[in-house]
């Protein structure tokens, strides 16, 4: 159901600083930046492999990002596993017991399709799906 790994998110504070890291200090290129009013963000896609970092900043504290900084700080916020039809695999996903944060996708960074699961049904880990936008 997952084709790889999309991207992996990370929380940050200044985003500035946490590009000259990822671009100046790991020298992955920037390829996208965005901000996502719908989830509260400031997202910057950095391309590493056929996959990308997300960095996320909050767009201020009553966000879910903003929140998720309070309680744990700075760090891996969650994983993205790409798929081909988001609205099959929530189905799938959904059939297995696992629990949604998203019953429905919702458009996410470059107008790909993203719902996220709940990381009490996996393990901790908070987990996106995300479905491209064509030509991805
Ligand atoms: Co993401």
């Amino acid at each position: 159901m997952f084709g790889r790994i999309d991207h992996i998110g990370v929380a940050v504070e200044d985003i500035d600083a946490a590009i000259e890291l990822y671009r100046d200090g790991f020298g992955m290129e920037l390829a996208h930046r965005e901000t996502v009013e719908s989830q509260g963000v400031e997202a910057v896609l950095l391309d590493v492999g056929d996959g990308h970092v997300e960095l996320l900043a909050p767009l201020g504290p009553d966000t879910p990002v903003g929140k998720y900084l309070a309680k744990n700080g700075t760090g891996l916020h969650h994983v993205a596993y790409a798929v081909d039809d988001i609205d099959s695999a929530l189905e799938k996903i959904a059939a297995a017991g696992i629990q949604l944060i998203d019953s429905e996708p919702r458009v996410g960074i470059r107008d790909s399709r993203v719902a996220f699961l709940h990381p009490r049904s996996t393990g901790g880990v908070l987990t996106e799906i995300v479905e491209p936008a064509g030509g991805h």
